[in-house]
């Protein structure tokens, strides 16, 4: 069974306008879309045809570049778009805040730290992503979905 992309959670539009319609219907129908292409192409008629997203992500040190990063790309993008939601923002609560204060002294230093950390990773598209990518984080800290970062954080504590 090959992959698909996942439907949105949302509309494309939902996030706007901290995430326009446009940059979400390109990141997820041409980019996700591509890792997906590209995922099954890699695993087509090999013995990783038939294996879970997970279980192929979760022996990543033996398995071809092509299938670790487009089923990298492919977890990565299905998990970021469960993390974003219209109703998010503002702040974590409970667990997740507690443990974010104890680690990082408080949630604004945690998005320095964090926007420090994305900022200077390297990516492809680099000499135009530098430039989108302080406001697209910007734009992030306004629409994450802390309920369900706390809910994963706390199922897995
Ligand atoms: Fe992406």
């Amino acid at each position: 069974m090959a992959f698909q992309l996942p439907s949105l959670p949302y509309e494309h539009s939902a996030l706007e306008p901290y995430i326009d319609t446009l940059t979400m219907e390109i990141h997820h129908g041409k980019h996700h879309q591509a890792y997906v292409d590209n995922l099954n192409k890699a695993i087509a008629g090999t013995t990783n045809e038939n294996k879970s997203l997970e279980e192929l992500v979760a022996n990543a040190g033996a398995i071809s570049a092509a299938v670790r990063n487009n089923g990298g790309g492919h977890w990565n993008h299905s998990f970021f778009w469960k993390s974003l939601s219209p109703a998010g923002g503002e702040a974590p609560e409970g667990l997740l805040a507690d443990d974010i204060n104890a680690t990082f002294g408080s949630f604004d230093a945690f998005k320095t730290q964090f926007n420090t950390a994305a900022t200077s990773r390297f990516g492809s598209g680099w000499a135009w992503l530098i430039r989108k990518r302080a406001d697209y984080l910007n734009a992030y800290w306004k629409v994450v979905d802390w309920k369900q970062a706390s809910q994963l954080y706390t199922d897995n504590k």
